[in-house]
């Protein structure tokens, strides 16, 4: 199974993120709590030097909650300011006011020093497709802002969503698309759902988590679905077409259907919180880089 991203796509993202990022001085990215390696793109490096960085890692209620404060140590260990937030239920949304204004700490001293004060921090959010950007800017908003329709000095047609006096937003977030920089990461952004199911093989893909699972996670396949994790992985995934009753007419099993009923329920965290990258895993790529 070949992984892609289309060019065409790509070349318009890129260029829209270039005009955009002129104009803030902090870029909040999001990745998915789940695959914090492969849902960055390291090309933001690039594209965002010279400015304020914070990450943020979303869908946090879906990924290991040990693994999430292993991800916060390996970050506060390289100076980088990140947190875990849950876009779509709120937590740890606020605290990211806090987290802006120290992310941004050398920019305000640099302002009060040449007499500027009060100047709003401008911010954009970055993140791949799905990633919850648009969810996490809503959350972020809330009712308590206000929007500023176009201002001197920022291009036509460009929405602001101001808080206060500290912070103007960007309503619109810049898209990232994914690197795929090898195959195991183009599997990866899949398995959590980051690509289109259609151009998949959804039952290669059930196939590969079932593998992962048992590895990673043994026990949660045999607790969900009450079957042995022996044997192959294509035999477990036969063992959960009979638990779930999915036959097709002839009484064969339908391996589509169960997968594609394993992937939803891994999706939507139905199977508990699993991260499918370590920061373990950064270390060893290093190495092999
Ligand atoms: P995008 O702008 O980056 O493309 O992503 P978007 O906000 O559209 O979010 C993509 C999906 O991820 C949405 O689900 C959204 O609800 C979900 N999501 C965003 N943040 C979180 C989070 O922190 N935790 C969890 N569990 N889910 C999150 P959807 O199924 O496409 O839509 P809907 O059913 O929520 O309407």
């Amino acid at each position: 199974m070949k992984y892609q991203w289309y060019p065409g796509h790509m070349t318009k993202a890129k260029r829209m993120m270039q005009e955009n990022i002129k104009l803030v001085d902090l870029v909040i990215e999001l990745v998915d709590a789940r695959i914090p390696l492969s849902s960055r793109n390291p090309d933001i490096d690039e594209l965002g030097r010279q400015k304020s960085r914070l990450i943020l890692f979303n869908k946090s209620d879906l990924a290991d909650a040990a693994v999430n404060r292993a991800w916060m140590d390996y970050f506060a260990g390289k100076g980088v300011h990140a947190a875990e937030v849950n876009a779509r239920s709120g937590a740890g949304v606020k605290s990211v006011h806090t987290i802006v204004q120290e992310a941004c700490k050398e920019k305000i001293e640099r302002d009060r020093k040449r007499g500027i004060r009060n100047r709003p921090i401008r911010a954009m959010v970055v993140g791949i497709p799905n990633v919850g950007k648009s969810t996490f800017i809503n959350t972020f908003a809330g009712k308590a802002c206000t929007k500023t329709g176009n201002k001197p000095g920022v291009t036509k047609g460009k929405q602001w969503i101001r808080f206060g006096k500290n912070l103007e937003l960007l309503d619109t977030p810049g898209i990232l698309w994914p690197k795929f920089a090898d195959q195991a990461m183009g599997l990866r952004l899949a398995l959590v759902g980051s690509l289109n199911d259609e151009i998949l093989h959804i039952d290669e893909l059930a196939l590969s988590l079932i593998a992962f699972l048992r590895e990673r996670y043994p026990g949660t396949l045999s607790g969900r679905f009450g079957i042995e994790e022996a044997g192959d992985n294509f035999s477990i995934l036969v063992e959960i077409c009979k638990k779930r009753r999915c036959f097709l007419k002839g009484g064969e099993p339908d391996l589509r259907k169960a997968s594609s009923m394993l992937m939803e329920e891994f999706r939507s965290g139905k199977l508990g919180r699993i991260t499918l990258e370590r920061p373990e895993q950064e270390k060893q790529d290093e190495k092999d880089m």
